[in-house]
C-alpha cells in the first residue's frame, strides 16, 4: 500500500510541537514490504541548515491558484529509510518561523494543500491513502473530492484526517477563502466548510475525509462534548462512526536514557537508582540552582500556552516555592507565562530556573534530570512530554484529560500500582495537593517512589502498538 503523509512540520527538519514528532517518527514504523509511506512538508527557509544542504532538487512547475500561477518547487531527501518531499515557494515559506497565527498563514496552507496534491503525478507516486494532519492540511480531502476526482489519477484516493489539536482550525472569512481556494459556493454552507459564518479548513477536512482519527481515546470522546469540542462537537458526534482514537507513541531510539548523547549520565531501568541523580546535580550546576542531590526537582518542557495549565501553576507558585522543591522550566510562548516564570526565577533564584527558549538538548537534560514532570493541561489531545518522562524514569504529575488520562496511571498506595500522579478538576488547589502528595512519597517513602519509576520505565509507548492500529485502518480503507 502506498500512503502519503502531508503535514506542516516533521522532525528532524522543522518542529514547533508534538505534531512534528509524530509525523517524523510514525512513517518509519510500518513494515516496508507492505507499506510505502512518504511524507510531504513545506521547504521552510527556517529549516535547519544541515538539512537544507542535503536536499535534492527534483523539478518545478507552475500551479493555478488565486487567479495567478504560483511557483511549486519540489525537493527530496531520504531520511532513515523514508522519502520526504519538500514543497518550495519563497513567497510562502521564507519566514523565520513556520507560522505565526496570521492571515497570511491561511493562504500559505491553501497553496501547500493544493501543491501537495499537484506534485503527485510529477513525482509519479499515486497513494492509496493521503493521511492529513491538522488544519494546515484540512483542504486536501476537500480538493480530493472536488476537482481532483475528475481525473483518473486522483479518482479513488482515500483520505484520513488526524486531529492533533482541535483548537486550531484555520478560520477566515468566506469571501477571501472562496477567492484563494477557487472552491465554488457549493462548499461554503454550514454542513461543509462554513462554521459560524466563516470558512473553516479543518472542518472541511473533517467533513470530507474518509476516516478521522485523533491521538488518544479519551480525546476522541471529549471532543464530542461542548467543553472540548471547540464548536465542532456536533460534527464530531455526527461522524463518530468514522472517528477513532489512536494514542501516540514516541521514537524509542531517539528518547533512550541508555544511549542519549545529550545527557550527563546514561542509565536504564536497572541503574536509574544510582545514576539518574547525576543528571540532576549536573543540571543544578549548569542552571545555577542549589546543588543538592536530595532536592526533589520538578520539570516542565512545554509550549507556554493556556492549553498547558500554566494558570494553575501561576496561581500556586508562591505556595509551591515554600516547599522543598526545585522547578526547572523550558518553554516559549505567550508573553504573560514567559514573564511569570522569569519573575519567579528572579524571586526564588536557587529554586526556580526559567529557560525561555527552544532547545532539544536542554529538553533531554530535563527529562533525564527531573524527579517529576508537571503537566496540568486544560486539555491535551495526547501529549508526548509525559511519555518521554516515563521513558526517562521521571514521574508525571498530570491532569486527567485526553492522552494524559490514557497514558499515566495514577499511583494507588494501597494496591501498589500506578506510574504517576493525577488530579481531575482544573483547579489550582487540587493540583497543589497532588504535587504535595508526590512530595511526601518522594521524601518519606523513597522505595515506593522508585517502584513508581520502575513501573513507568516498564511501559511501552514506542510506536509498536499504535502503528498496528494505523495499519489496520489503512488496510480497511484501501480495501486490500
Ligand atoms: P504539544 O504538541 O501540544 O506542544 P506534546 O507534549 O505533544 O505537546 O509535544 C511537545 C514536544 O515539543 C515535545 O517533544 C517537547 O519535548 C517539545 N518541546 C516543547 N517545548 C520545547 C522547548 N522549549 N524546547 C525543546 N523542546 C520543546
Ligand atoms: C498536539 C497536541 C498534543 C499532541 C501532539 C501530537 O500538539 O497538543 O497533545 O501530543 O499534537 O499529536
Amino acid at each position: 500500500k502506498k500512503i502519503l503523509y502531508v503535514a506542516s512540520e516533521a522532525v528532524p527538519f522543522i518542529k514547533t510541537g508534538g505534531l512534528a514528532d509524530v509525523v517524523g517518527s510514525l512513517p518509519k514504523c510500518f513494515p516496508k514490504e507492505y507499506f510505502d509511506v512518504r511524507v510531504v512538508i513545506p521547504k521552510y527557509a527556517c529549516m535547519k541548515q544541515e538539512f537544507k544542504d542535503r536536499l535534492h532538487y527534483i523539478t518545478n512547475f507552475y500551479m493555478d491558484l488565486n487567479w495567478r500561477q504560483q511557483y511549486v518547487g519540489i525537493f527530496e531527501m531520504e531520511y532513515e529509510g523514508i522519502k520526504f518531499y519538500f514543497i518550495d515557494n519563497e513567497e510562502h515559506f521564507s519566514g523565520d518561523k513556520p507560522y505565526y497565527g496570521m492571515p497570511g498563514d491561511l493562504e500559505k496552507f491553501v497553496f501547500f494543500s493544493k501543491a501537495a496534491l499537484s506534485i503527485l503525478p510529477v513525482i509519479n507516486f499515486r497513494p492509496d491513502i493521503i493521511h492529513c494532519h491538522d488544519w494546515q492540511t484540512g483542504l486536501i480531502p476537500v480538493y480530493l473530492k472536488e476537482r481532483f476526482q475528475g481525473s483518473d489519477f486522483y479518482r479513488g484516493i482515500k483520505s484520513v484526517m488526524t486531529i492533533h489539536n482541535l483548537k486550531f482550525q484555520g478560520v477566515w472569512d468566506i469571501k477571501t477563502v472562496k477567492s484563494i481556494t477557487g472552491l465554488s459556493d457549493y462548499f461554503f454552507t454550514p454542513d461543509k466548510l462554513e462554521a459560524n459564518k466563516d470558512a473553516n479548513y479543518l472542518k472541511g477536512g473533517l467533513v470530507y475525509a474518509d476516516a478521522i482519527t485523533t491521538v488518544s481515546n479519551t480525546y476522541a470522546e471529549e471532543i464530542k462534548t461542548p467543553f472540548y469540542g471547540e464548536g465542532l462537537d456536533g460534527l464530531m458526534q455526527a461522524r463518530s462512526n468514522s472517528l477513532r482514537g489512536i494514542v501516540n507513541g514516541i521514537d524509542y531510539a531517539e528518547y533512550n536514557p541508555e544511549t542519549d548523547a545529550m545527557i550527563a549520565m546514561n542509565y536504564n531501568a536497572k541503574t536509574f537508582r544510582k545514576e539518574k541523580v547525576k543528571n540532576k546535580t549536573a543540571l543544578q550546576e549548569e542552571l545555577g540552582l542549589e546543588v543538592n542531590p536530595k532536592a526533589m526537582m520538578l520539570g516542565v518542557v512545554s509550549r507556554l500556552t493556556d492549553q498547558k495549565g500554566f494558570d494553575l501553576i501561576a496561581y500556586m507558585m508562591d505556595e509551591l516555592c515554600q516547599d522543598a522543591i526545585q522547578l526547572v522550566v523550558l518553554g516559549t510562548g505567550e508573553e504573560k507565562y514567559e514573564n511569570m516564570f522569569r519573575h519567579f526565577a528572579w524571586k526564588y533564584d536557587k529554586k526556580v530556573s526559567a529557560n525561555i527558549y527552544y532547545s532539544e538538548a536542554m529538553s533531554h537534560k530535563i527529562y533525564a534530570a527531573a524527579d517529576a514532570f508537571l503537566m496540568p493541561s486544560l486539555f491535551e489531545p495526547c501529549g508526548l512530554s509525559q511519555l518521554m518522562s516515563l521513558r526517562y524514569g521521571t514521574v508525571p504529575i498530570v491532569r486527567e484529560t485526553g492522552g494524559l488520562k490514557d497514558t499515566v496511571q495514577p499511583y494507588n498506595e494501597f494496591e501498589g500500582t500506578g506510574t504517576g500522579f493525577s488530579f481531575k478538576n482544573y483547579n489550582a488547589h487540587e493540583m497543589l495537593n497532588t504535587i504535595r502528595y508526590a512530595e511526601r512519597v518522594y521524601y518519606d517513602r523513597k522505595r515506593e517512589w522508585n517502584k513508581i519509576v520502575d513501573r513507568g520505565m516498564a511501559q511501552d509507548y514506542s510506536w509498536n502498538n499504535s502503528a498496528k492500529q494505523y495499519e489496520e485502518m489503512y488496510t480497511w480503507l484501501a480495501g486490500y
